[in-house]
């Protein structure tokens, strides 16, 4: 029978702890703040259009591609519509020295969705399927991962979950809600062993992530091992807490001490006169009420961040705030 390439997969230990891939959250000043104070077992990008990196407009998207050289196992995730340009894709993001390629099809933005791309697929399983055959063939050696949903209007876990573990992807992470659920209901754990029992009959070296809502590394190994679950992701637990898979909880001080070094970090490698390296300082601003919170005055210091217009500004605000 043939079976799913893991590449690095194979090598992690279960159970697998990943940083979801979070448009203008999880980028790369973002996730060397996680390489040093304690790291997942394997990194996401942001998500990055192929169409785009296939034009001639792709220097102004590969900053969403960037990494530093601790970030490894590092998987990039790319969405498109249509299966070649998948197979086109696969040597770029090889020689770009990813350890892995992920196809987005859980997006919900109407954008995404209009180009056949994203959650859309669900609704079109026989693109699905070709645009993991394609994807597969581009790769070469590299593993093929899907991130998806669990439905798109209702639970589809029985039509659309065999049809992609009959691809054999080396790892499906399944968000536990429906595209039109989007992350406003809670996820959905109890389905999680009927993906598990599926992937055991369809395709058993098939890894299965989980993923929604689990808020840190002691509730994600939990989840994991109730569920049978290879490993679980996390998203929004990680804003502005890259100490989420050490499982430290650090004081005041440190907290806005690494919160300078953050914003420091994100303005060196994303902003310089090369108008092509330049993400928007407001990104930044996510991250500014989870390193902020749970002390007298944090909302004060809060709303006086969100004024901020770069380092500079966070620099002045968090030390006049120290000193005060
Ligand atoms: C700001 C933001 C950006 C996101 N961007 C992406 C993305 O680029 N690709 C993707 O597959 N999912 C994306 N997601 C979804 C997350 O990866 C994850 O599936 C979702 O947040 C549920 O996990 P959580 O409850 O742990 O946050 C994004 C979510 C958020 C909140």
């Amino acid at each position: 029978m043939p079976e799913p390439t893991l590449g690095f997969w194979a090598k992690l230990k279960r159970p697998i702890l990943a940083l979801a891939p979070m448009a203008n959250v999880t980028d790369a000043a973002f996730r060397r703040m996680f390489s040093e104070l304690g790291k997942p077992d394997v990194f996401w990008t942001e998500f990055v259009s192929i169409e785009g990196l296939l034009s001639r407009g792709r220097e102004k998207l590969l900053p969403d591609l960037w990494f530093g050289e601790d970030e490894h196992p590092i998987v990039a995730q790319v969405f498109s519509g249509k299966p070649e340009q998948f197979e086109r894709i696969g040597p770029f993001i090889k020689e770009l020295g990813f350890d892995g390629i992920d196809i987005n099809m859980g997006c919900p933005d109407s954008g995404i969705e209009r180009s056949g791309a994203g959650a859309e697929l669900i609704n079109d399983p026989v693109r699905a399927k070709e645009i993991v055959r394609a994807a597969k063939l581009g790769a070469g050696d590299l593993p093929v991962s899907i991130k998806t949903r669990i439905g798109y209007g209702k639970n589809e876990i029985e039509r659309w979950v065999p049809a992609l573990l009959e691809e054999m992807p080396a790892v499906l992470t399944v968000h536990l809600r429906t595209r039109d659920e989007m992350s406003q209901v809670p996820a959905h754990w109890d389905k999680a062993s009927l993906i598990v029992e599926l992937r055991n009959e369809i395709s058993p070296k098939t890894l299965i992530i989980g993923n929604g809502d689990a808020p840190d590394a002691e509730t994600a190994r939990r989840l994991a091992s109730e569920s049978g679950l290879d490993g679980v992701m996390i998203g929004r637990g990680a804003f502005g807490n890259p100490w989420l898979f050490s499982g430290r909880k650090p004081d005041l001080h440190e907290r806005l001490e690494r919160l300078m070094e953050h914003v420091e970090l994100f303005e060196r490698i994303y902003k310089s006169d090369r108008p092509d390296r330049i993400k928007n300082f407001d990104v930044m601003k996510k991250h500014f009420k989870a390193y902020v919170a749970g002390f007298d005055e944090a909302k004060e210091l809060r709303v006086k961040l969100m004024e901020t217009k770069n380092a500079a500004d966070v620099r002045r605000v968090v030390t006049d705030f120290l000193h005060r």
